[in-house]
């Protein structure tokens, strides 16, 4: 059987990596329809980064040739006409390059074109990638060193690479392009885009987390951005390491989630509160059964007895939606030692403060604000989202005995995240939350990189759990919470 016939013949498996062409089409950025299991199969990280796109390696590119686009267009058409797949065949990228490879040479000796190894190579990944995977955006999500990935329309491609934005030469054809990979994506989880529902959100089997919003709302053409996987998510050693605390607070933070704590981590978008909350629920004992709530799994627990709930949107009909709020009161009945919810943002929070209230001591989630005083003002407002809300005075007497400790990160100027407070809550004052800061970040200026100086100090305030955790068996010496009377570093 010739390759040609076996890549015809229906039904033929050869990997896990699932596509299907339409063969109807014959737009040169690929009109392939395929399920984003090509995604999982893209093999991460074993491309050096070399090929990504990405601003430092734009040198190590080999050239395209004048018609390279071109005579990819050519054989773009020729896999089309005559691989005859439905979308339901199972072909492996190797199929198709193999074809891929064959059609190239017959085109380059008929129209004589010269093109060398490597841009041949080059050719038939670009095309590969296009007909079964996620064209331009492939090498970037292959990239081990890309966060996230930001497409603002064909010609704008923007990547966060420790911390920093960087813009790539990686673009896309057309905006129709960017439309299909979108469409590609997103039809592989069940849903679609169009002017009636312009954004939608989607998870890519290896775990990262896509958003795409399109044209009208979106003015200069569809847009993507994607919130790379990250396979080690985080421990405290890691934030110690990254200078994002001391061992002081790290201490301080293991003794709180260890004695059960309810703990509030408070941040803004991208500022590490994923990252934190995956660190300190690393903490929790093996023996303890935990609950988690997340609109989409990104927390990696390693203990044995967990049980992760993900929240449902709507479907296309607008029906079967579950709200994070449904989880949790769901989750009050599975007798759970300790919950942790990815994040609350409505009015679950509610829920999660009663929860704390009520023998879930040691919860754990985050919430969107940028200092810990905002935090508390954040929890009334969503507690306040519901039918017959609490009286504000009330829901502020939940917080102030349910919440322990508001642990605050930050992103700052220059991209480093930092854990910028670490506060503990100690009652009411009338109708006021009272707190006490323990740890904080003290920020002098900027350096002639724009680099921040700053460092971490403790206030000099002994935290009150610290005689809980005694009483449990923790000891935290006082010379921690101690102030470092030293002079701040120098700013020039
Ligand atoms: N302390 C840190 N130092 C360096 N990078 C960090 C730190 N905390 C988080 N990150 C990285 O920053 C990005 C955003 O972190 P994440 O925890 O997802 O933020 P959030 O949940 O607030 O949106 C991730 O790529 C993460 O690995
Ligand atoms: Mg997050």
């Amino acid at each position: 059987m010739s390759l040609r016939d076996r890549l015809k013949k229906p039904g033929v498996s050869q990997s896990g990596s699932s596509f299907g062409l339409d063969a109807n089409s014959s737009h040169a950025s690929g009109n392939a329809q395929t399920s984003f299991g090509s995604l999982s199969s893209a093999g991460y990280g074993n491309t050096s980064p070399g090929s990504t796109g990405a601003p430092e390696n734009h040198s190590n590119q080999p050239k395209k040739g004048e018609r390279f686009d071109e005579v990819k267009t050519k054989v773009h058409n020729m896999l089309v006409e005559n691989l005859n797949i439905t979308s339901t065949d199972v072909l492996s990228k190797n199929d198709v390059s193999l074809a891929a490879y064959q059609f190239l040479e017959k085109i380059l000796m008929a129209e004589k074109v010269p093109m060398g190894t490597s841009e041949r190579a080059m050719l038939i990944q670009e095309l590969v990638e296009e007909v079964v995977g996620l064209g331009p955006l492939e090498p970037l999500l292959r990239d081990p060193t890309i966060s996230e990935i930001m497409v603002n329309g064909p010609k704008n491609v923007y990547i966060e690479r420790m911390g920093k934005l960087h813009k790539t030469t990686v673009s896309f054809k057309d905006n129709a392009h960017v439309m299909h990979i979108i469409e590609r994506i997103v039809s592989a989880v069940g849903r679609r885009v169009d002017e009636k529902t312009p954004m939608v959100d989607a998870r890519l089997k290896d775990g990262s987390r896509f958003n795409a919003i399109i044209p009208p709302l979106a003015l200069d053409g569809p847009s993507i951005s994607i919130r790379k996987f990250k396979a080690d998510a985080g421990t405290l050693e890691k934030l110690l390491g990254w200078g994002s605390m001391t061992p002081a607070m790290a201490k301080t933070l293991e003794a709180a989630v260890k004695c059960h704590l309810n703990i509030i981590i408070s941040g803004g978008t991208g500022s590490g509160k994923t990252t934190m909350l995956n660190s300190l629920s690393a903490l929790i004992a093996p023996d303890e059964r935990i609950v988690t709530i997340e609109d989409s799994a990104e927390l990696q627990l390693k203990q044995e007895h967990v049980v992760r709930l993900e929240t449902r949107p709507p479907n296309i009909e607008g029906e079967g939606q579950i709200t994070a709020r449904q989880l949790m009161i769901n989750s009050l009945r599975m007798r759970p030692d300790r919950i942790v919810v990815g994040e609350c943002r409505g009015p679950e929070t509610l829920e999660m403060l009663q929860a704390m209230n009520t023998g879930h001591d040691g919860s754990l989630t985050t919430l969107h604000a940028n200092t810990p005083r905002d935090a508390i003002a954040r929890i009334v407002t969503m507690c306040m989202m519901n039918d017959n809300p609490l009286p504000e005075k009330t829901i502020r007497q939940q917080i102030a005995s349910a919440v322990h400790l508001i642990v605050q990160v930050s992103r700052l100027m220059d991209g480093q995240r930092k854990t910028t407070s670490i506060s503990e809550i100690t009652g009411m004052e009338g109708d006021m939350v009272t707190m006490q800061e323990i740890f904080k970040f003290e920020q002098y200026g900027l350096d002639e990189n724009y680099k921040v100086i700053g460092r971490h100090v403790a206030t000099g305030v002994r935290p009150r759990f610290a005689d809980i955790c005694k009483a449990k068996g923790i000891e935290l010496p006082n010379n921690i919470f101690e102030r470092d009377d030293s002079p701040p570093p120098e700013v020039k």
